[in-house]
């Protein structure tokens, strides 16, 4: 075993991804309460360990993540700091983004608006379920998850749809505090690329440009045109979702995931994963 392979409890196999705080890694573990899990390892990367300010914002997303419970939020299962390094765990998943489920669906005509409503209905129940998390005495937290964009959606080959990366995260109330503010370029609401007011509607109108692309098989503003020029239940509520005026957009993330939920049927998320199993490369162990 390459000892420079190991991180504390765990072997880092691969790294999967570089972003602006941390490093995520598919990694196994080793020995410790998750030894033999498969696992993703989110590490701050050194220039974030060693900023406060930085740091502390790892701290959140970590403590807020060891917090989500249910089917389509990603839990963490331990946290810790090795090496002065601060790293948080969870399941690793099997399957694939949205983005790479975009991209494929590009070389077709997109996706089948009732794969994309029960891809949405797994996404919107998760924002649902954030935007209710409350602290141990039962006091909302008002989050805002700031940064719903198809690489932060995973599709389990097993056909789960969960929203990741909590790392944007913030409470609404706290939204002019350093390191707020993280949204990704290109997937911004209108309030979010005007400075103004964060709020659930947020997440729903980033939603709504996810659900566009997918149905469209394009990016950004070509998906958004794409579906203008269609009509059908699903592209409706699409445009209800990326109303520019939060407040004339669906009221929050619950009836937005019953209406997914009434687009398409209980099968809708196994036959996504077949879908994805029939036309995307295998999904990496
Ligand atoms: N639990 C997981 N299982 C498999 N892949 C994951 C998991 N969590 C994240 N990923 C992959 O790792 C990438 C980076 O993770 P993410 O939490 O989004 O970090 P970042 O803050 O760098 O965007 C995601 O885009 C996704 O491709
Ligand atoms: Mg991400």
């Amino acid at each position: 075993m390459d000892e420079a392979e190991r991180f504390g409890d765990f072997r880092l196999l691969r790294r999967v991804h570089v972003g602006v705080m941390a490093e995520a890694w598919r990694a196994d573990g080793a020995t410790g309460p998750l030894a033999g899990r498969a696992l993703l390892l989110k590490r701050a990367l050194p220039t974030t360990a060693e900023d406060p300010a930085r740091r502390a914002r790892f701290a959140a997303e970590a403590a807020l993540a060891g917090r989500l419970r249910g089917p389509h939020l990603l839990t963490a299962l331990a946290s810790g700091e090795h090496r002065g390094l601060p790293w948080y765990a969870c399941a690793w998943i099997r399957g694939w983004t949205a983005a790479l489920v975009r991209d494929h669906a590009a070389s077709g005509r997109g996706l089948p608006p009732p794969l994309v409503a029960a891809l949405g209905a797994g996404v919107a129940s998760g924002l649902a379920a954030l935007h209710t998390l409350a602290d141990p005495a039962g006091r909302p937290l008002g989050l805002v998850h700031q940064d719903v964009t198809p690489g932060n959606v995973l599709l389990a080959a097993g056909g789960a749809v969960v929203l990741a990366d909590v790392g944007a995260a913030v409470r609404a109330d706290r939204a002019d505090e350093p390191f707020a503010r993280l949204a990704t370029p290109g997937y911004e609401a209108p309030e979010q690329l005007a400075r103004g007011a964060l709020t659930p509607r947020t997440d729903l109108w980033q939603l709504g440009l996810l659900l566009a692309e997918l149905v469209a098989g394009a990016r950004g503003g070509a998906a958004v045109a794409a579906v203008q020029a269609r009509r059908g239940p699903l592209l409706t509520l699409v445009g209800d979702l990326l109303r520019p005026d939060p407040e004339r957009r669906p009221p929050g993330a619950a009836p937005v995931a019953a209406a997914l939920a009434a687009l398409t049927d209980v099968e809708g998320a196994h036959r996504l994963a077949r879908w994805a199993r029939a036309n995307l490369p295998p999904p990496a162990s």
